[in-house]
């Protein structure tokens, strides 16, 4: 049975965010867009109202739902925090960590700096922990962590230090799952403990991270309840 979330707001951020060093380089990642896409567009079938940020990505808006393009890290943030109020925030984009300090309006001359080059890079902000500490605060915020290593205690830390009630952890650098492929392995570290999702297409994790979703909103009280009409997921 598919639960229901008729009702509820939800935002979701995917795909990666691009810093441009100048008007055509930039510092990107791996990110398709394609596990955030799977979100919304299974949280729409569900009957949500979905909003979905999307960063530079290849894919086709999901039924249902509204999409706002952008490409830096500045401009998600500045789309994700303008979609709120909402029930559930979904940070599944991979935000770049670093963004250059003076972006170029010329492209850059590879005879100016002889045989090497320093950028000099800032922080960005992080959208998910201002989401999490803001006053219009989701009922429940949700982040994603991609490591390469210590899955589980990385994961831990990010759901102490960002203040968020889930992170949905992914071991990245694994062929066929993670960053770009349609498959991926998800655990979901909460006040509660740990709880795998498994492994197989990103559709289907969605389904069942959502089924956690809605557990823990209905355990506040806050989701609608079960609703036997609503059709099963497409099988990927
Ligand atoms: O897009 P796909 O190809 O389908 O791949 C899916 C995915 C691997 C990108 C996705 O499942 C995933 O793990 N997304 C988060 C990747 C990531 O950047 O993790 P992180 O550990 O750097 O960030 C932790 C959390 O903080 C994330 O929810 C991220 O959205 C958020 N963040 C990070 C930095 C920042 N400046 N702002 C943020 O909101």
């Amino acid at each position: 049975m598919t639960v229901s979330l008729g009702g509820l707001r939800i935002v979701v951020s995917a795909g990666p965010t691009f810093e441009d060093i100048d008007p055509v380089r930039f510092i990107g990642n791996r990110s398709s867009g394609k596990m955030g896409f799977a979100i919304a567009a299974a949280a729409a079938r569900r009957g949500a109202d979905v909003l979905l940020v999307a960063g530079p990505v290849a894919l086709p808006t999901p039924g249902g739902v509204q999409r706002v393009d952008v490409r830096s890290a500045a401009q998600m943030r500045e789309a994700v925090l303008a979609a709120l109020p909402a029930d559930v925030y979904i940070g599944a984009a991979a935000v770049a960590d670093f963004t250059p300090r003076f972006p170029a309006t010329h492209k850059l001359k590879k005879s100016a700096g002889g045989d090497a080059m320093l950028l000099d890079l800032v922080r960005t902000p992080d959208i998910l922990a201002q989401v999490a500490t803001q006053a219009r605060r989701p009922r429940l915020v949700v982040g994603f962590a991609a490591e390469t290593q210590d899955l589980a205690r990385s994961a831990r830390g990010k759901l102490h230090d960002k203040r968020v009630d889930m992170i949905v952890a992914n071991q990245v650098g694994v062929a066929g799952s993670g960053f770009e492929a349609d498959d991926n392995a998800l655990t979901v570290f909460d006040a509660d403990g740990s709880h795998a999702l498994g492994a197989g297409p990103k559709t289907q994790l969605a389904e069942r991270l959502l089924d956690l979703v809605h557990a823990r909103l209905q355990r506040a009280g806050a989701a609608p309840a079960p609703n036997p009409t609503i059709p099963g997921p497409t099988q990927a």
